[in-house]
């Protein structure tokens, strides 16, 4: 049995040596490729398919290159993000939520994880770009500048041991090197009122352990606001905090977006929040997407199993129930998905056709896509 034992953990180690070997193969061509100087600007430039879009993603995959394995966090992910608009992301931890909008942003955490194929197309003042494509040091000008990130633990991005002030300034200062340091401390304070901050120049001149988890969610957001982008990426921005300075914060990003007429990529895993903030909803499953469409469609009309689900396991006001529902089972292990439908073992509404191939989006109507056998064409119709 012991002998059996170490057999089994000498065949394991074996399996590791090579998937590395083979991992730092792969590894090293995307690296070289990432870190390309002087690329000309015509191999990134591309065209929106729909101007009226600021993102077009279109079958993208990022992938981490473990020892144990390939983890496919985003696998073949399309989605569109229209101009002023909300569109949520949603779904269950590790579905890839994060990833996703990290891709967007080229921060994916090298050098295991790396964008391996697909596009995202941004619809760039100057002339739309593939950010796939996009050198490290165009994408500098990108972020922040252009394209705003608010993260969930504001703590985290917050400098522990400098004045808030000090780091709004810091930020303006290197987006806008043309502007005086007078200047520069007035934008901060203005940017400060403007996330509702009564006592802007007392907390310009506070360090961000003296504020509320809510206060620095705020300066946060100001900090990421304080160049203009004309799209934010906000990834659950409120879990941290308690609920009713949640509904202040998402009261103060719909006024912000409204003001300075950006789009949102709104992440989260609270259904609440989707359906007070969304123009769209996109439901990601185990780094797919498997439904899509306007807010209202989605949560009027859900069509995926898994939909359906969160949608049932959402407290309702004014309903009482013994114990609140929740979807059985759990992800498969995301280094050995399945060749059927991801969400086969969890699914009550299982069709024989669904031990076949992996369902792709099917349309629903022109505001709603559905990816599930249940609602594939018969033939003959
Ligand atoms: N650095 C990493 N190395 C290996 N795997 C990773 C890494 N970062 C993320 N993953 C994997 O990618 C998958 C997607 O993760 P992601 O962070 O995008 O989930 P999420 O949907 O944002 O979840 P949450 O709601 O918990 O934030 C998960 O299976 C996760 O384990
Ligand atoms: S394809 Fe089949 S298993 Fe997958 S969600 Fe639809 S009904 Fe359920
Ligand atoms: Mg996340």
């Amino acid at each position: 049995m012991k002998k059996q034992k170490k057999l089994e953990q000498k065949e394991a180690k074996k399996r590791m040596r090579q998937i590395s070997k083979e991992n730092s193969k792969v590894i090293k061509k995307f690296e070289k490729e990432k870190k390309r100087k002087k690329v000309d600007p015509s191999e990134y430039q591309t065209t929106m398919k729909n101007p009226e879009n600021i993102i077009e993603i279109d079958n993208l995959q990022t992938f981490f290159f473990t020892d144990m394995g390939t983890v496919k966090s985003v696998n073949g992910v399309t989605l569109e993000i229209p101009k002023g608009k909300t569109v949520a992301l949603v779904g269950e931890s590790g579905c890839g939520k994060s990833v996703t909008s990290l891709s967007m942003m080229k921060l994916v955490q090298g050098p295991t994880g790396q964008i391996v194929g697909g596009e995202i197309r941004y619809n760039r003042k100057g002339g739309p770009v593939d950010i796939v494509k996009t050198p490290i040091s165009e994408m500098q000008h990108i972020r922040g500048n252009e394209i705003a990130m608010i993260f969930q633990e504001p703590m985290t991005s917050l400098n522990p041991i400098f004045k808030i002030g000090y780091q709004i300034d810091e930020t303006i200062a290197l987006h806008r090197p043309d502007m005086s340091k007078e200047d520069i401390k007035k934008q901060t304070i203005e940017m400060l009122k403007l996330v509702g901050i009564a006592r802007a120049e007392g907390i310009y001149d506070s360090y961000p352990h003296e504020l509320s988890g809510g206060m620095r969610q705020r300066v946060m957001i100001a900090m990421s606001l304080c160049c203009d982008p004309q799209f934010i990426i906000a990834d659950e921005p409120t879990t941290a905090l308690d609920v009713t300075i949640q509904a202040q914060i998402l009261d103060l990003l719909r006024d912000i977006k409204d003001k300075i007429d950006a789009s949102i990529l709104l992440i989260t895993h609270d259904l609440g929040v989707v359906a007070e903030m969304a123009d769209y909803v996109v439901v990601m499953y185990a780094g797919k997407i498997v439904e899509q469409g306007t807010a209202h469609e989605v949560f009027l009309n859900p069509k995926h199993p898994y939909t359906m689900g969160l949608i049932k396991s959402k407290p309702a006001v004014g309903k009482t129930v013994d114990r609140l529902y929740s979807i059985p089972g759990a992800v498969p292990n995301p280094v050995q998905m399945p060749t059927h439908c991801f969400f086969k073992d969890r699914c009550d509404k299982c069709i024989e056709k669904c031990k076949g191939d992996i369902p792709g989006l099917r349309i629903i109507d022109e505001n709603h896509k559905v990816a599930c056998h249940l609602y594939d064409v018969k033939e003959g119709k």
